[in-house]
């Protein structure tokens, strides 16, 4: 009772603590669809933080596909996958995402989040399950910015975990020497969900190989973005999975404007995270209307080249325009693209000023972010116009200003 009584106690003054400085976040109501323009509160505005980054969320080819798969198969998938829950859509989706990445086979939960703490526990505790308790640890090397979904991946592997400075192949080459006998995973987002930046992925992979590493990727950002095809940062880099990336992980819900989330690689690995990953044994399988609107969404990106081309233009303008300004924008080089405030108060502000001129534009701070690092972080969507870029740009102008910031 007493023990109840102390965390409740704990949860008031961490609340309280907020409250006194205005550092609960703002979590404001979206009414409609994901598109540039949206209803907030009333009021219209311009959404300039939406994953949607290439408009398919509330395109008619792939709302259509989603609704015909709710009339054949229902609403729910019934149970998991190992059980009633394995329909021929969930197969036809893992057999069209391994085509869209070049690798073997693929194998889809209901969320990202539980993909990547699905993969990495159970690559991860392998030995314990066939060997038993007691063998050697196996060292999971991950990179420093790497999406939470990951960091708790590895907390869940209960594996020894070495984080390397974020994308500094020198810092990670000596982690990989030191741990020379070990096995070893390293894992990388392709593209960092913060700071918009993208992994040096081929001297990874060279890396990986020289020191007999498994290497995993979350293709959260990059997948129907990177690439010639979209295929992601393998692509970019001219990279195959399989050949030179072990797991290549990602989601549907960014670009592919949907629910879920994917492993693409060996037949062998698809096999055995089906009988090993718990999230994918014990949760209901994704909806069939995600997975219906994932099969239509690479078919429209397949198909229509036109609409990453656009995403692309509209990015290169913002980066410019904004930089042209004053902004840091950090090493950005994709569609996220923040740009730093430094402290949270400052941040806060900013992304309530651009609020009441009519933009949604949520400020990331401390913890997702470091101390001092606060940001306001800018999505780019093919469906953005310039007159909506042009808008944000002289708001962030007049704001910067005001704030003292440019
Ligand atoms: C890099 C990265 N990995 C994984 C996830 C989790 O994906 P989901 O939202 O589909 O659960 C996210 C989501 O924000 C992400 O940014």
């Amino acid at each position: 009772m007493s023990f109840m009584k102390n965390n409740i106690d704990k949860i008031g003054q961490i609340l309280e603590y907020l409250d006194k400085y205005d550092l609960y976040p703002d979590s404001r109501i979206i009414c409609g669809g994901a598109d540039p323009e949206v209803i907030i509160d009333n009021k219209k505005v311009l959404m300039f933080s939406s994953n949607n980054y290439l408009g398919l969320a509330t395109n008619s080819f792939v709302v259509d596909a989603a609704i015909e798969a709710i009339r054949k198969f229902g609403v729910g998938s019934d149970g998991s996958r190992l059980l009633s829950g394995n329909l021929s859509i969930h197969r036809e989706l893992e057999e069209r995402i391994a085509k869209f990445k070049g690798g073997e086979d693929a194998i889809v939960w209901p969320t990202g989040y539980s993909a990547n703490i699905g993969t990495i526990s159970a690559l991860t505790n392998y030995p314990n399950l066939i060997f038993g308790v007691g063998q050697d640890k196996n060292i999971i090397i991950s990179d420093e910015l790497n999406h939470a979904s990951i960091i708790d991946g590895c907390r869940m592997s209960r594996q020894k975990i070495v984080v390397y400075k974020h994308r500094d192949v020198v810092d990670l080459e000596k982690i990989l020497k030191k741990y020379k006998k070990k096995r070893k995973l390293v894992i990388t987002d392709g593209v960092f969900s913060m700071d918009g930046d993208i992994a040096p992925l081929d001297k990874i992979s060279i890396l990986c190989k020289k020191y007999n590493a498994l290497l995993m990727i979350d293709e959260a950002h990059s997948t129907g973005m990177l690439g010639k095809t979209g295929e992601g940062t393998p692509e970019y880099f001219n990279l195959k999975p399989v050949k030179d990336i072990d797991i290549v992980m990602g989601t549907f819900s960014k670009a592919l404007a949907s629910t879920g989330g994917f492993v693409v690689g060996s037949r062998d690995l698809i096999r055995y995270l089906k009988i090993a990953s718990r999230s994918y044994i014990f949760s209901t399988a994704m909806t069939p209307a995600a997975s219906a609107s994932v099969i239509a969404a690479l078919d429209l990106i397949t198909k229509d080249p036109s609409i990453r081309q656009n995403m692309w233009d509209n990015v290169e303008y913002m980066r410019k325009n904004i930089q042209k300004i004053g902004y840091n924008t950090l090493d950005s080089s994709t569609q996220i693209i923040p740009i730093l405030i430094g402290s949270d108060e400052k941040a806060i502000q900013f992304s309530r000023s651009l609020f009441n001129r009519g933009i949604f534009g949520p400020c990331v701070r401390w913890p997702a972010v470091s101390k001092g690092m606060a940001r306001i972080r800018f999505t780019i969507m093919s469906t953005h116009t310039k007159e909506h870029i042009d808008y944000l740009i002289k708001s962030c102008l007049e704001i910067g200003k005001e704030l003292n910031i440019i």
